[in-house]
């Protein structure tokens, strides 16, 4: 009977084992594939780009661009098809950047609004009607997590498989459209992303390829990233669109930038430390982090490019009981143990590397 319970035990542990190993030393890692370019579509008024985003408790952004300056920055909505009971306006904007000159930008923030609730909607009075879901407002709330997206065929192979999932909220750990400074593939992203991005919203941070700075020109950077992207970052009291949070169902999300500054005296890590004071844990036993450039990471791509980051905010971190931080960057993934100050610790956040998600780079195989 013993023997017989081993013998089982043996072939429902190992069996698996050894098929796996079999099959990882076949595995060839996939090369990158080749850029997706959307071109603009609908007429100059119609809204394109449309994403939405969690914009404070019961509120949400819709964000869209139109070719056309004049359409107003109006969201109408409601819980059935073609039947807006509201409405809402906002404000939009447009940028330059060397040559480029962008669309009109708006953002509109619409609510409040219902949780689990599916609401459909229309931007700008015209053009297609959207739909999406709004986050359950307890447990289970399901994630989809994925770092330096890019625009390419795997970019469009990771979209559709997270579209098969019945995920709440998308988390971007930074590097979106890696347009780098070519301001038509930001165009190009919003349009490949807007299937996904206008029916839950998504959540994003900035990584490297949204700085596009210029000497002189453009010294601070991060032009089109922040007038394309805005994030909650008023609604949780930070002045910068590079670090904020928001609380979803029983979770609290911290974005954080490793692209601006992070020692002690700056603004991110004050901020950081008021708001980790301010998390009610009986309200959101879950704490999450996301930033770009990981802080623990065993692979050759970007090794140490985090470490000043870490020095200056683990501890924060540590001592407010992070559950789990996510990064990207590193174009690989990786899980790691509890760890605090490169020793595991039982009481430290879980460390994920997800930075895999498409881009023209390819996978970081070392
Ligand atoms: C516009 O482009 C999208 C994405 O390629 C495509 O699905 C859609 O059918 C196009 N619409 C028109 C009117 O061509
Ligand atoms: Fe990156």
């Amino acid at each position: 009977m013993e023997n017989r319970f081993s013998s089982n035990l043996l072939v429902m542990f190992f069996l698996p084992l050894l098929i796996q190993l079999c099959a990882t030393s076949e595995y060839t890692r996939p090369s990158p594939r080749q850029l997706i370019f959307r071109a603009h579509n609908r007429s100059d008024s119609e809204p394109q780009q449309v994403h939405v985003s969690l914009a404070g408790n019961d509120y949400m952004r819709v964000s869209w661009i139109t070719s056309d300056k004049h359409v107003k920055s109006i969201v109408e909505y409601g819980k059935s098809q073609g039947k807006y009971e509201s409405s809402a306006t906002g404000e939009s904007s447009s940028y330059h950047y060397f040559f480029y000159s962008s669309g009109e930008i708006h953002h509109v923030k619409i609510g409040p609004l219902e949780p689990s609730t599916t609401y459909y909607y229309r931007c700008g009075g015209a053009g297609p009607e959207f739909s999406f879901r709004t986050p359950p407002s307890t447990f289970p709330i399901e994630f989809a997590v994925v770092g330096d997206l890019g625009q390419t065929e795997w970019t469009a192979s990771t979209l559709e498989h997270v579209g098969l999932k019945d995920y709440d909220v998308f988390l971007l750990p930074g590097d979106l459209s890696y347009a780098d400074s070519q301001q038509p593939l930001w165009d190009s992203f919003g349009r490949l992303v807007e299937p996904y991005a206008s029916t839950r919203p998504w959540m994003v941070t900035e990584g490297n390829h949204e700085i596009e700075s210029f000497p002189i020109i453009y010294p601070r950077g991060f032009k089109a990233y922040n007038a394309r992207w805005l994030m909650p970052h008023q609604e949780s009291g930070s002045k910068s669109n590079l670090y904020y949070s928001f609380d979803v169902a029983g979770t609290h999300i911290i974005m954080l930038g490793s692209y601006t500054d992070f020692d002690s005296d700056s603004d991110q890590y004050k901020w950081l430390q008021a708001d980790l004071a301010n998390v009610d844990r009986k309200k959101t036993p879950w704490v999450i982090v996301l930033l770009h450039a990981p802080w623990y990471n065993s692979n050759q791509a970007h090794r140490g490019e985090g470490e000043s980051m870490r020095q200056a905010m683990e501890e924060l971190l540590y001592k407010a009981r992070v559950d789990v931080v996510f990064a990207g960057h590193v174009h690989a993934y990786e899980r790691f143990t509890r760890v605090y100050d490169n020793n595991a610790n039982s009481c430290g956040p879980v460390y994920i590397t997800i930075g895999d998600g498409g881009n023209r780079e390819g996978l970081a195989m070392k």
